[in-house]
């Protein structure tokens, strides 16, 4: 969806709920590298330059051997990100790593390398920092697979955003059972969602969109209650949009939008009080046949409503003018006939509105030339009559 126009205003994952988390431990690495330095001083004398007794004082632990193995497979490293991973540091001193308390120094909780230019594959090796609570290796041009992350129990962080991994999302990655944040946006990933997503039963954010997965939404997803972000947008996915997705209690952003999704709107999204929604991405997709006349009356707090190219036909609900805090509405490129609803006067605050594209005819409503807020309005390719007001 980034690029693609629609305003996507959504809170982007960052380490929130980590924030706390994170402040802690980086108090901890601070004390953890005032420890080491005095320790240096105490061992190797002040005004030893190169102590050699560094390596000895750092000791190799898992954690080290681990990271360790996961240098030697990135293959290019041009701006040299990882030149302080070497024994003769605190591992907890190593770009991008935080441990978790001066009392374990080499357990290590969060690994940070975003946009570094680092390449090459992720090494299984990873999946043995058996105390990681945050990965981050987005924005850089990882390959390969994603190796096997099923012994990360504490893990709840995960962004592999925008880079180059290929193959299948591994299901056992659905044994992360901490898991809140998965992140695997704008890869070369194919095959299905994992079966087994359900069982990620923590899960708030997933952003899976991008890739090329196919097959069908797993029903188990809609057993996750807390989720509050999805999107699965501009993959290869099929069937139908299964009905208890709209049934989530905080669901706040759905973005379906280009995938060969197909069966309509799912009904709990017009039958069921949906005050979480602010965000409906399902263009470009076959979801077809019409909407029916309620279709606004539950979503009273939804900001974007995106349906274009998906094959609509009949009358455009004139209970979408109930809408009263939508900002930018999309149906274009779809088969709507009858009037612009009148209703749409009412929305006060929508700023976007696409109908170009359709068989609408009549008058264009006067009521559309008191929305103050509406900057683009695109009508063509209709029947409609008279000016724009
Ligand atoms: C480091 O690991 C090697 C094996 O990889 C082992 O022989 C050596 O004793 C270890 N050193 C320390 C200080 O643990
Ligand atoms: C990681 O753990 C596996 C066993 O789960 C072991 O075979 C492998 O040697 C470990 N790798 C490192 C770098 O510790
Ligand atoms: C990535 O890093 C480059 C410079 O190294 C910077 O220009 C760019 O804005 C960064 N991108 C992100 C998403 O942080
Ligand atoms: C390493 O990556 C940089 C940019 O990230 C690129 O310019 C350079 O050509 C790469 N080097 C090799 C040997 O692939
Ligand atoms: C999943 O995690 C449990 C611990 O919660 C572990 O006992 C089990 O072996 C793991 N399963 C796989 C497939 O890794
Ligand atoms: C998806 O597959 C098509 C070919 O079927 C390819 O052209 C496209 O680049 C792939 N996209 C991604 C994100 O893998
Ligand atoms: C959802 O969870 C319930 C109980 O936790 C389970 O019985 C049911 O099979 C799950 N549904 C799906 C589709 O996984
Ligand atoms: C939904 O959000 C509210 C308010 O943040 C929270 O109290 C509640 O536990 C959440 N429900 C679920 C199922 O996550
Ligand atoms: C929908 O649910 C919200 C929160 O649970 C509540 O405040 C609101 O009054 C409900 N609206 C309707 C129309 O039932």
């Amino acid at each position: 969806m980034e690029g693609s126009g629609p305003p996507f205003r959504a809170i982007r994952p960052s380490k929130g709920k980590g924030g706390v988390l994170t402040c802690a431990s980086q108090t901890a690495r601070l004390t953890t590298t005032l420890v080491l330095l005095s320790l240096l001083l105490v061992s190797c004398g002040v005004g030893s330059i190169r102590c050699s007794s560094m390596t000895t004082i750092h000791g190799n632990s898992t954690d080290m051997m681990s990271l360790l193995d996961f240098k030697r497979a990135i293959a290019n490293d041009s701006r040299q990100a990882l030149r302080s991973w070497h024994v003769g540091l605190p591992l907890c001193r190593w770009k991008g790593v935080v441990c978790s308390d001066p009392k374990h120094p080499d357990l290590v909780i969060e690994l940070n390398l975003m946009n570094l230019s680092l390449s090459g594959t992720i090494s299984p090796s990873l999946g043995n920092l058996t105390f990681l609570r945050i990965l981050d290796l987005s924005s850089n041009g990882f390959t390969g697979q994603i190796p096997p992350f099923n012994r990360l129990q504490r893990l709840d962080y995960l962004n592999l955003r925008h880079n180059s991994l290929q193959g299948i999302i591994p299901d056992t990655l659905t044994n992360c059972s901490n898991l809140q944040w998965l992140v695997l946006y704008y890869n070369l990933l194919i095959g299905e969602l994992p079966r087994g997503i359900g069982r990620l039963s923590n899960l708030v954010w997933l952003e899976l969109g991008g890739n090329n997965l196919t097959e069908e939404i797993p029903p188990s997803l809609t057993n996750i209650s807390h989720l509050e972000y999805i999107s699965l947008a501009d993959n290869k996915l099929a069937g139908t949009i299964p009905d208890e997705l709209g049934k989530l209690p905080n669901l706040s952003v759905l973005a379906l939008d280009s995938n060969r999704l197909s069966g309509g709107i799912p009904e709990a999204l017009y039958k069921y009080n949906q005050s979480s929604l602010q965000i409906l991405q399902l263009g470009s997709n076959m979801l077809g046949k019409t909407l029916p006349s309620n279709f606004g009356d539950t979503l009273q707090n939804l900001e974007v409503l995106i349906l274009y190219e998906n094959n609509f036909e009949g009358h455009i609900p004139a209970a979408l003018g109930n809408i009263s805090g939508l900002d930018w509405l999309d149906l274009s490129f779809n088969n709507f006939v009858g009037q612009v609803p009148s209703s749409f006067g009412n929305l006060g605050l929508l700023h976007h509105l696409d109908l170009q594209q359709n068989n609408l005819s009549g008058f264009i409503p006067g009521e559309l030339g008191g929305l103050q807020h509406l900057t683009n309005l695109y009508l063509s390719d209709n029947n409609l009559e008279g000016g724009v007001p």
